[in-house]
């Protein structure tokens, strides 16, 4: 990390790190006054009026509203199932439950929430960290094949931030190794892969629509599937293993959506795609910003992926600051725009699996993002103002504390 005799031209600071009098930490005067919102979640009049309507029906169970949100999510992915659930955990507890075992091996982001990973322990089994690619900062799948062993029956896979993993990648080392492959896209709704949508590869994906997701109902979350099998049983695993009325043949849980729940996500779902869309061309003006400013960068997408930018994430070189990620971002609150950090630390750092990390250490690039990267608002209502200040005060901080 550098110190303050790697920037000499700046007053040095009771830290040991430069104190720039121009930025607004500093009493100077904030790029935006107003501030750039991180998030937009509100609901519209039409989204109350749909969960209005579920309300005043008096039946508030999963019904046609789940129903309706899973024929039509199903059919903008590209899957033949869709399944609705309580949330974005449960659908990977569903989809894992009936493709591997208690005591198997199962490869694991090690750059992912924590849910990609906690469910795996939840099933019994036991996760395998795999490390990011430096660049897209998704699944290394070639590391992924050096850590298989003899146990290893599953591979997970985050399409984190909303950009999807070398699909391809992962479906070439699952067919050779006869691997089930599930996809936590929790973060992806609506992004691609080669034309298609995520519903069509591997074995089951999952979803959230946790409030601040891209399909956000409050908590939810959806498996799909394009097998009929695999299917039912999900089906019956999310309510309590029931085949027929008060006839259980598996044990399962009560993991379902509710209608109220349903309803936000079919009326949020009439937007989705533009919303998406305006988070792609946020995102493209973010990357024409970042090219202009020496070590800060956005991972690159995936070839052949269209990203659904849940997050925009950039990645802060520390060579070429006088600073660190923190100091960067708390600079950058001053001015107006809030960030925030997906994740300060890697899953391989998370005491809830020290168990497992003990023996296998910590996959040195997913160590390292934790330090580095920050995420920018993003989300479909940034204005041209917005985005704008962004760039201003990227830049204005990226110059005060220029190593
Ligand atoms: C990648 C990923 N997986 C799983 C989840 C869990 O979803 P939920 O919060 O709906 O349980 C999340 C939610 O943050 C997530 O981002």
């Amino acid at each position: 990390m550098p110190t303050a005799t790697a920037a000499p031209a700046r007053p040095a600071t009771t830290a040991g790190f430069p104190k720039p009098s121009n930025l607004a930490i500093n009493g100077g005067t904030p790029v935006s006054k107003a501030g750039v919102p991180f998030m937009q979640t509100a609901l519209t009049e039409s989204d109350i009026n749909s969960a209005i309507a579920v309300l005043k029906g008096g039946m508030l169970r999963a019904a046609k509203k789940c129903e309706e949100l899973e024929v039509r999510l199903g059919q903008m992915t590209g899957a033949k199932h869709m399944m609705t659930c309580a949330n974005g955990t449960c659908a990977l507890q569903l989809a894992y439950e009936p493709l591997f075992q208690a005591g198997d091996d199962v490869l694991v982001p090690a750059w992912s929430y924590i849910a990609t990973a906690s469910m795996i322990v939840a099933r019994g089994a036991n996760p395998i960290f795999v490390d990011a690619l430096h660049d897209t900062f998704q699944i290394d799948v070639a590391d992924a094949a050096r850590k298989l062993t003899p146990n290893t029956t599953a591979i997970t896979a985050t399409h984190l931030y909303g950009c999807p993993v070398d699909i391809d990648a992962v479906q070439a080392l699952a067919a050779k190794h006869s691997l089930k492959v599930i996809y936590d896209g929790a973060q992806s709704h609506l992004a691609t892969y080669k034309g298609k949508g995520l519903g069509t590869f591997g074995d089951a994906l999952t979803y959230s629509f946790y409030a601040t997701k891209n399909l956000g109902t409050g908590e939810g979350g959806a498996i799909s599937c394009n097998d009929d099998a695999l299917a039912a049983q999900i089906k019956a695993l999310r309510s309590h293993g029931e085949t027929d009325k008060y006839l259980h043949t598996q044990v399962g849980y009560n993991y379902r959506m509710n209608d109220i729940t349903g309803a936000i996500g079919c009326s949020k779902l009439d937007r989705l795609e533009a919303d998406t869309n305006a988070r792609r061309a946020a995102a493209a003006r973010y990357d024409a910003i970042l090219s202009k400013i020496n070590g800060l960068s956005a991972p690159t997408t995936t070839p052949g992926a269209v990203s659904a930018y849940h997050l925009y994430v950039v990645k802060l070189d520390p060579t070429h600051f006088a600073c660190t990620r923190d100091q960067f971002c708390e600079a950058l609150k001053a001015e107006g725009v809030p960030t925030a950090v997906h994740y300060p630390r890697s899953l391989t750092r998370q005491p809830a699996f020290k168990k497992f990390t003990d023996a296998q250490g910590h996959p040195p690039i997913a160590d390292s993002l934790s330090s580095m990267v920050f995420a920018l608002p993003m989300h479909h209502a940034l204005s041209d103002d917005h985005i704008r200040a962004v760039g201003e005060a990227m830049e204005k901080v990226a110059a005060a504390y220029r190593a």
